[in-house]
């Protein structure tokens, strides 16, 4: 019986994953799920934002779900030792479990182009798949410090991690159009003159079906919402990955429709991109559509469950039809919503 640990986290990760595991039971009612804390609450129990209990559960694991951490700016997590806030809990999940490889999926369904601000002609058709490298450049090197009135953070990279990430990205050009775009900032930082060198040597040595173009990530930042068509994979480092895939939400429509699969020595983690949202967290009316498909990648890339996880993508699209959440400017709440989805599964063109 495959094994998925759930972490529901803080602010609104617990309500959008509950709705997650609902569908996922629905679709895959043999897979056992255990849930355990991670983040600020676990951290107010246990002392730990990733605490020892949560750290053993993944030993057998097959898949993580996770919610989302974090508290509102005031929040009293803001002000303990970096080491014991919610964020830095997430960040040891992430190199605990060795998923080195962020898909993040950016996707306008047939149907869906009306939720977009952009105009239906960009939107429209458009299908990106953000490949962030998740383990290390400024993220996690270890010289960091505040001293006095100055403060270190380094980026670094070594080749082994970035073949490491662009041979997921490769890989899944593959499977799609066969384009992949490197971003970088190699006009200004050696990191990304080291990165562009082994990324190309890496496509001419073991992937020449693969097309491979470099682009400055600022200019991708204007370039991701003025003409998002234009893009396929995109293979970029940790930082830039975290804020161009926020970016690219406004594409889809909202962070709510944004789902995450991160990839590599272990277990998968799957996770909405978007965070614990204070704003809205306790209201029941967050869109739990990036949690849901987040379970869907889950039954993709961990289960081996393709069929099941299209099922989920249709009535995901099918329920953003006709019951948006307030984020897109619709009525529907949580439930409204999942109850959309779940509904949607049973109905003979999607089951
Ligand atoms: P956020 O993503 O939580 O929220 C940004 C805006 O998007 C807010 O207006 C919020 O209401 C809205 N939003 C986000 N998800 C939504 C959803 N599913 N449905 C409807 N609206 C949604 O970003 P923030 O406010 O900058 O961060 C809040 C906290 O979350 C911080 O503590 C931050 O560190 C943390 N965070 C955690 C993760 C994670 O757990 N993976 C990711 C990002 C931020
Ligand atoms: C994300 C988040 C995290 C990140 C934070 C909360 C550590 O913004 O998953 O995108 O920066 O990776
Ligand atoms: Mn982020």
């Amino acid at each position: 019986m495959p094994k998925v640990v759930t972490l529901p986290g803080d602010g609104i990760g617990p309500e959008v994953t509950a709705a997650a595991v609902e569908v996922l039971r629905e679709v895959a009612p043999d897979v056992k799920v255990e849930e355990h804390a991670i983040g600020g609450g676990a951290y107010d129990r246990d002392g730990d934002p990733f605490p020892q209990r949560t750290r053993d559960a993944l030993g057998d694991a097959d898949a993580v779900l996770l919610g989302t951490v974090g508290g509102p700016q005031n929040s009293p997590w803001n002000s303990l030792p970096r080491h014991l806030r919610p964020e830095s809990g997430l960040l040891a999940l992430r190199k605990a479990l060795g998923c080195y490889a962020n898909l993040r999926p950016v996707r306008v369904q047939p149907g869906l182009e009306h939720l977009s601000p952009l105009k239906p002609e960009l939107a429209r058709g458009v299908d990106i798949l953000i490949v962030r490298e998740l383990l290390g450049g400024i993220y996690f090197d270890g010289d960091r410090r505040i001293e006095g009135g100055a403060a270190y953070n380094t980026m670094r990279y070594t080749t082994p991690e970035v073949e490491r990430v662009a041979r997921v990205a490769f890989w899944a050009a593959e499977q799609r159009r066969g384009r992949v775009t490197s971003v970088d900032k190699a006009n200004v930082l050696e990191v990304s003159e080291l990165w562009r060198r082994d990324v190309t040597a890496l496509r001419n040595r073991e992937y020449r079906n693969v097309h491979l173009n470099h682009e400055y990530v600022d200019s991708v930042a204007m370039l991701i919402v003025a003409d998002p068509g234009r893009y396929d994979v995109i293979v970029t480092e940790n930082l830039f990955g975290d804020i161009l895939s926020d970016l690219a939400a406004v594409i889809p429509g909202s962070l709510g429709l944004m789902p995450s699969a991160s990839l590599g020595d272990g277990p998968g983690l799957f996770e909405p991109i978007h965070g614990s949202a204070p704003d809205i967290a306790g209201q029941g009316i967050a869109n739990p559509a990036a949690a849901i498909m987040s379970a869907g990648m889950l039954l993709r890339h961990s289960l081996h469950r393709p069929e099941a996880a299209n099922q989920i993508d249709r009535a995901v699209a099918l329920a953003l039809r006709e019951h948006p959440t307030r984020d897109l400017g619709g009525k529907a709440d949580t439930r409204t919503f999942t109850h959309a989805v779940l509904d949607a599964m049973a109905s003979p063109s999607v089951g």
